[in-house]
């Protein structure tokens, strides 16, 4: 699995005000949104592409084009839809599914609690948007539905990450033979005894939703 923490000033500056607990939702929300699109253009930095040509106003020249089938988006309900449109500005050509999936705040599982997707993902990559990876637990699940129907890879788009998260999932899909990377603006310190990522922005499903 390949980690790629985003260091740039601006991915830096926004995250900063999403961490500040006197950030409002309304801020909140457009900051995420701006935030998505800065770190989906590392993410799809290797999204597949086909050649073609192009007409210019003085002569044919050689382009690509996003290629078939397009890639899948798929947030996580609840706060992976404060990721949606960030992510469709940058790919409008992407189909999108949805997986609901709650962490049980005592024994830290997800479960599923909804789940629309294609039924065949053969050859489709795949972009989950969460803006907490945490025990890792839930984009594990989710990675897994995705693999379950034949996705070809899957890049994970989250706001923040703890060191545990990308631990559990390094090794919940070592050996496997299909790429997976996460893409994130932080790696944080750790989670607390409470499961949440510390220092953290709190429950982004919160701060952006109430
Ligand atoms: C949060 C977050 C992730 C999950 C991370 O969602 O958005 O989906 O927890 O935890 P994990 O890595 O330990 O599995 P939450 O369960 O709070 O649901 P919500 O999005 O509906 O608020």
């Amino acid at each position: 699995m390949e980690t790629l923490v985003v260091d740039h000033p601006l991915v830096a500056h926004k995250l900063t005000t999403l961490r500040d607990v006197r950030t409002d939702s309304p801020t909140f929300r457009r900051l995420a949104d701006e935030l998505v699109t800065l770190l989906a253009y590392e993410a799809t930095r290797d999204v597949r592409v086909t050649d073609v040509t192009v007409d210019t106003p003085l002569t044919p020249t050689h382009g690509v084009r996003l290629a078939r089938p397009a890639p899948l988006v798929v947030p996580i309900l609840r706060a992976g839809l404060g990721m949606l449109d960030g992510m469709t500005r940058l790919l409008p050509t992407a189909e999108v599914g949805f997986l609901g999936m709650i962490r049980d705040e005592s024994t830290l599982k997800a479960q599923t609690y909804a789940t629309r997707l294609p039924e065949d993902l053969s050859g489709r990559q795949c972009y989950v948007l969460d803006p907490m990876l945490a025990t890792g637990g839930t984009l594990a699940a989710a990675i897994n539905f995705l693999f379950d129907r034949g996705a070809r890879d899957v890049t994970a788009i989250c706001l923040l990450a703890a060191p545990e998260g990308i631990a559990y999932l390094d090794e919940a899909f070592r050996g496997g033979d299909r790429p997976i990377r996460v893409v994130t603006a932080a790696l944080d310190e750790r989670l607390n005894e409470n499961g949440y990522i510390v220092p953290g922005l709190g429950d982004a499903g919160d701060r952006l939703y109430g």
